[in-house]
């Protein structure tokens, strides 16, 4: 099957007559069982093990797993109740006291938050870099390094990272790659394909694309993906709502269409942002001028629906733009069907988020200037949001 059938099809149930076409919602906590079925312990869990309790497995949340594995052409998925459940569960799972962590100096705040103060909380070693800059990460690498963890497009400010050369880096030094693609989703970028150990999804974002239900994911190899589930699923415990999880699958059946129309909505937001007098810095993956074109041109097959820009009055704009904005709403979150516009101020997010200094804050700081706008380009007709824009930033 194609992508786009996969996402429709894939691990569907076989085809008999009174089988319902849409996935079954099992809201069951537990199944029944017998005596010698299956243990009380995690490590009871076998591949063949029978439905037992939710947190383990459902039968709802496994049809997404399956179909989340396909479309990232991985041999297992495994949910989790948020994107943040997901990087959590994998982090703590690769990585102990004295393991250490090779981490994108910009990523969802959430995760660098995670890293700089849990992980190391925890005694894991952890190493912020700038992950465009490949002598950087190989600089980074120490024997003690398990992980590798790359977010492409990286949020907020839309850098990309050579996933295939990260693999290579990691791989050398006898850590493994993981890498945050919710922004691209398996549309754009299969990140196993190109070298990647482990790929990691938001699933609240364009997986679900309604912003209706709160996901993660980790899609790798089975073997792998079956220890995670025991140790990040089973015992740290994210694991997803059935009623999510089938929400979710509802949004999935729609990515590839969705994301066509995101991409073509987000190039003409992009080209349009470009040319306005009042902005600077305008990122999207398929401008020419970004940076990073060439990468995007040879990693992503779609350039995904998230533009950002700059301006030189930028909180006083925030405040305009917030006020002003009638189809594009002022919030967070992205990958949705509504455009959705935040603000993010540079001394902020260094402080707060990232802690970087010096030469890796100056880098940020040339990137973005003294605020990120991003803007999530949703699938309203494009006329109507170029005009909303236009009005607002008059
Ligand atoms: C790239 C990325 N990864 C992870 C997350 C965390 O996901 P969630 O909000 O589902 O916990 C987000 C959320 O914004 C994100 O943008």
């Amino acid at each position: 099957m194609r992508q786009a059938t996969q996402a429709i099809h894939a691990a569907a149930p076989e085809r008999r007559p009174g089988e319902p076409l849409t996935p079954s919602l099992v809201a069951a906590t537990s199944f029944h069982t017998n005596p010698d079925a299956v243990g009380f312990s995690a490590a009871d869990l076998g591949a063949e093990a029978p439905l037992f309790y939710t947190r383990w497995g459902n039968p709802t949340v496994a049809l997404l797993e399956q179909r989340l594995a396909a479309l990232e052409g991985g041999e297992a998925g495994l949910a989790f109740a948020s994107g943040m459940a997901a990087a959590s569960g994998l982090m703590l799972h690769r990585l102990g006291a004295g393991g250490h962590l090779v981490i994108s100096d910009v990523c969802y705040a959430g995760v660098a938050e995670f890293a700089r103060e849990t992980l190391c909380r925890f005694g894991v070693l952890v190493t912020a870099v700038d992950m465009s800059d490949l002598g950087a990460v190989a600089a980074a690498m120490r024997p003690e390094t398990r992980l590798v963890h790359a977010e492409t497009p990286a949020n907020p400010i839309l850098r990309l990272a050579d996933i295939a050369a990260l693999a290579e880096i990691a791989h050398r030094g006898g850590a493994e790659l993981s890498v945050d693609s919710t922004m691209a989703t398996p549309v754009a970028t299969r990140p196993l394909e190109l070298g990647a150990d482990w790929v990691a999804h938001s699933l609240t974002k364009y997986a679900c694309g309604h912003g209706d239900a709160l996901g993660g994911a980790v899609i790798g190899r089975a073997d792998a993906v079956a220890a995670l589930r025991r140790e990040a699923l089973i015992h740290v415990g994210g694991a997803i709502s059935p009623f999510a999880a089938w929400l979710i699958l509802r949004g999935l059946e729609t990515l590839p269409a969705r994301m066509a129309l995101h991409q073509h909505n987000a190039g003409e937001v992009a080209r349009y942002l470009q040319a306005h007098p009042r902005l600077r810095r305008v990122y999207w993956p398929g401008l020419p001028s970004h940076p990073q074109h060439e990468l995007a041109r040879r990693q992503m097959r779609n350039f995904s629906g998230m533009v950002c820009f700059a301006a030189d009055d930028d909180k006083a704009l925030a405040r305009q733009l917030a006020a002003r904005l009638r189809v594009v709403t002022y919030a967070v979150s992205l990958g949705k069907t509504q455009s959705l516009l935040f603000h993010i101020p540079t001394d902020d997010i260094l402080r707060s988020s990232f802690g970087l200094e010096g030469a890796q804050a100056a880098a940020y700081r040339a990137w973005t200037g003294e605020g990120t706008f991003r803007l999530s380009v949703g699938l309203e007709d494009p006329a109507d949001i170029l005009a909303d824009l236009e009005q607002a930033l008059r």
